[in-house]
């Protein structure tokens, strides 16, 4: 009797204590580089050419619209492994915060309506059903967007507060299984914002 009853306050004691963030960006780039870039990393541009995107910082939101288009110069059968990490900047230095993603396999999770990127991102572009063959390993290919506000809300954050400087650590690493090598070309950007609480 009383252990049920424990499970349902502690749970309604979560759901109290959840709270939505979002990230504020002042960088009008959006994505800089590595700090600690990995050796061979490149930034957004060894991903997209961004000639066509429109990026346009609009207080709390960014208003994104056009094409980025494919230039990793990787093989279309490499597998693409994908992590974000969010750190915070603690008296000058970037420490690890429990929020983190990845996959060991982006290409086959790119356009699946579960994940966090499916939210911010890769449901505005258009054309999903042609897009699902192609992925981010395949040079050349040009992802068109609906235009759309990208707002960098965290929601349901539990079990800690978030306050201050943080940065999104975005990584990408491709490999060519058949042979068992990673090629020497990783991806690496950081989004950098302070987050407070709404
Ligand atoms: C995006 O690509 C489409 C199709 O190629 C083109 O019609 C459109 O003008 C492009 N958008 C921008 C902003 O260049």
């Amino acid at each position: 009797m009383l252990l049920p009853l424990l499970l349902l306050s502690s749970q309604m004691l979560c759901q109290v204590l959840a709270a939505d963030y979002e990230m504020l960006i002042d960088d009008p780039e959006i994505f800089t580089d590595c700090k600690e870039n990995p050796p061979g990393a490149k930034g957004i541009s060894g991903l997209f050419n961004l000639d066509e995107l429109e990026l346009t910082l609009d207080g709390d939101k960014i208003h994104v619209a056009g094409n980025a288009t494919t230039v990793w110069d990787i093989e279309p059968t490499d597998r693409i492994t994908a992590s974000a990490r969010l750190l915070q900047l603690d008296r000058g230095i970037w420490q690890p915060t429990v929020f983190s993603i990845a996959s060991q396999d982006f290409c086959g999770i790119m356009y699946d309506k579960d994940q966090y990127w499916f939210k911010y991102w890769t449901r505005h572009v258009d054309d999903i059903d042609t897009m699902k063959g192609k992925c981010i390993n395949h040079k050349g290919t040009k992802l068109i967007h609906s235009p759309f506000d990208l707002n960098m809300v965290l929601n349901n954050v539990r079990g800690t507060t978030l306050h201050g400087r943080y940065k999104i650590v975005v990584t990408l690493e491709a490999f060519d299984d058949e042979k068992s090598v990673k090629r020497p070309d990783s991806i690496c950007v950081e989004i950098i914002g302070d987050c407070e609480r709404l």
